[in-house]
């Protein structure tokens, strides 16, 4: 029993690397993540419990020499908090299973993984059972990034400030920032489509308005302009960005 407790005690415990992969396009993907995806171990990817497919784990199969184990998890998308909570608690002891045993593990997860991501609810617990656990995040190209660039649209200049909306619920379109930001990121606008168009040309940003789903994978779509947008169905890999017009500029 000593003996084991002791042994226990001396393997190092791995180090976890949170690694924003980009929005889907493996080209996206910056050196320090294609290193670390082929240095560590394991590499743990994330889907939901209802999804198809897994695209953070579709951009490492892309990475030539990541010879890691893959494991992905699955997590709850429900509203009920509560399964959230157990799928991030559940997920976090598979992952603090394979620190535990001293291996190197990434979190590969879509665009940068310190914005809007199950990796910093996934983290939170790995620190619950793991305190003294080494932590590194490798940040991402945001999907929003991605659409700016594509359409090489300014995202801010001078003095004008950005606003970041996670827009799937129908609260969201009552979100000061459609008052005080100039240019306006709307993630998640899979709910509530039409009251977020509404809300978009009550408050002045009408003249410039990019949609975009998919970016960068199989079935991407972009259009602008409020009437083509209400065209379109509402798909959770979606994503507004307007900018207000200039009268209503600051
Ligand atoms: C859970 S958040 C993840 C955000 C991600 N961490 C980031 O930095 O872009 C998911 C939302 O990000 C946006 N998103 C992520 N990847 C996308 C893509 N390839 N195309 C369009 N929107 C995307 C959508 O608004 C989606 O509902």
């Amino acid at each position: 029993m000593l003996a084991e407790n002791h042994e226990r005690k001396t393997v190092k415990l791995g180090i976890l690397y949170g690694v924003g992969v980009g929005p889907g396009d493996p080209g996206l993907l910056t050196l320090r993540a294609v290193e670390v995806l082929c240095r560590v171990q394991v590499v743990f990817s994330a889907t939901g419990a209802h999804s198809q497919d897994c695209i953070s784990g579709s951009v490492v199969d892309a990475v030539p020499g990541c010879q890691a184990e893959r494991v992905t998890l699955v997590f709850s998308m429900a509203r009920e908090m509560e399964d959230r909570r157990q799928a991030w608690s559940e997920n976090a002891e598979k992952v603090v299973d394979v620190l535990r045993q001293g291996k190197d593990c990434a979190f590969a997860t879509i665009g940068d993984p310190l914005i809007y991501s199950t990796y910093t609810y996934l983290l939170r617990r790995v620190r619950e059972l793991l305190p003294e656990v080494r932590v590194e995040t490798i940040p991402g190209i945001t999907s929003f990034q991605a659409v700016a660039a594509r359409n090489n649209l300014p995202l801010v200049e001078d003095r004008e400030t950005l606003g970041l909306i996670p827009a799937w619920t129908r609260e969201s379109v009552h979100d000061p920032q459609f008052h005080s930001a100039d240019t306006v990121v709307l993630l998640k606008t899979y709910h509530h489509r039409r009251e977020i168009l509404t809300a978009l040309q009550e408050n002045g940003f009408a003249g410039e308005c990019i949609y975009a789903s998919r970016v960068g994978l199989a079935g991407e779509e972009m259009v602008s302009g409020i009437d083509a947008i209400a065209r379109i169905p509402e798909t959770y890999l979606s994503l507004i960005i307007a900018k207000r017009q200039p009268e209503k500029v600051k």
